[in-house]
């Protein structure tokens, strides 16, 4: 008999875990019309910053907007470069792409998959305004290599935290250490909201104001508008769901923690390579991503014992259809590339049980 189902994602428990706190906040978001940007937004930003360990969050309608915003706040645009790792959710992209600034890419470092940091500083020129790395899969990047490169050279350094709520760097969350961290808060990421959201943290309180006014039509008072700007904001529905989220965060990673630590140590199969995690880099495992030589002959393997990996990402930023006119080729980016060939992402999320993963480790150890 077929066993049952193991995908990599499943959000259905976690919601009967939290309904309980969650439903009566929304129905006072109803009551009290606090539909958008109102208490319960408020009280997320406050406590989603404290949480990030940084003096400001600024609460929007996802996380492509939060990093769209915090290059538009550093006067990104028509003509400046911003360096950009290749393997990323293309989110990470457009956010050069809508201020029509222009991406440059770099690969990345064969064995921790995060931008190479001694490729940057070839790819920087007097149209460089900054570099986004990207907390890739969960794991920080190398943030200390990455920011002196950015201050030598006096451009900005923008964290895309969004796979990487609660991760910690040499013991200090991300989404502290450049000007702004950008955090989406999509469902399926380890805080994900019922519906869209994004969040920017940040120390400055410049750019916390001009945030402000950016996300809601360029107004600091309404109807007076200095600056032109978008209507980016959260709604209160979002900022529930957030809010008590949150509370239970640092359980959820703690387990996903422990299921990667069992893939780490239980998974013996020479025919599986995993992603490096230098010392004093805590990750928080959104995805627990694999490579393989044959990932065909994998994938068959395990949804022949009904698990469902996913891919992420299947085809590296610079060969995406949507950016051709910069003329990358294949072969640009080797490491790049052959992740993107040969991922697959196993099961992971908090509410998965100990024998599904049982089972996974047992379908990777016979492959
Ligand atoms: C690395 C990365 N950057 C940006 C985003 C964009 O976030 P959102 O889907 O909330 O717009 C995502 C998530 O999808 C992501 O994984």
């Amino acid at each position: 008999m077929q066993k049952e189902k193991i995908p990599f994602l499943d959000l259905k428990e976690q919601y009967q875990q939290v309904k309980d706190e969650i439903l009566p906040l929304i129905e006072k978001v109803f009551e009290s019309n606090a539909f958008t940007n109102g208490f319960t937004v408020k009280g997320f930003e406050n406590n989603f910053a404290e949480y990030c360990e940084s003096d400001y969050s600024v609460a929007v309608n996802n996380g492509t907007s939060a990093l769209h915003l915090a290059v538009e706040a550093l006067g990104i645009g028509q003509g400046d470069e911003i360096i950009i790792p290749a393997n990323t959710f293309i989110a990470t992209a457009w956010a050069a792409a809508y201020v029509k600034a222009t991406p440059v890419f770099v690969d990345c470092d064969p064995d921790t998959w995060q931008i190479d940091a001694t490729k940057i500083e070839e790819k920087i020129t007097d149209k460089t305004k900054a570099i986004i790395g990207v907390h890739l899969y969960g794991q920080p990047f190398d943030i200390d290599a990455v920011k002196a490169i950015a201050d030598k050279h006096n451009i900005f350094l923008i964290e895309d935290a969004a796979q990487a709520h609660g991760a910690k760097y040499k013991g200090k969350r991300v989404g502290q250490f450049g000007e702004m961290g950008c955090f989406s808060f999509y469902p399926g990421k380890n805080l994900g909201t019922y519906g869209e959201g994004g969040g920017i943290t940040t120390n400055n309180e410049k750019y916390k104001d001009y945030l402000h006014k950016l996300r809601n039509h360029g107004c600091a008072e309404r109807y007076y508008h200095d600056i032109v700007g978008y209507n980016m904001r959260m709604g209160g529905v979002e900022g529930a769901v957030l809010d008590v989220k949150l509370k239970y965060l640092d359980g959820w990673n703690a387990r996903r923690q422990e299921i990667a630590k069992r893939y780490k140590t239980e998974v013996k199969n020479p025919k599986i390579m995993m992603q490096k995690c230098p010392e004093g880099y805590e990750s928080v495992f959104h995805l627990f991503v694999i490579t393989t030589k044959d990932r065909t002959a994998l994938e068959k393997h395990l949804n022949d014992l009904n698990i469902w990996p996913g891919k992420h990402y299947p085809v590296p930023c610079h060969l995406q259809k949507a950016f051709s006119d910069l003329n990358y080729e294949e072969g640009d980016f080797p490491h790049s590339e052959y992740l993107a060939a040969h991922c697959l992402t196993l099961p992971m999320f908090a509410e998965l049980k100990d024998e599904a993963v049982q089972r996974v480790i047992d379908a990777l150890n016979s492959y």
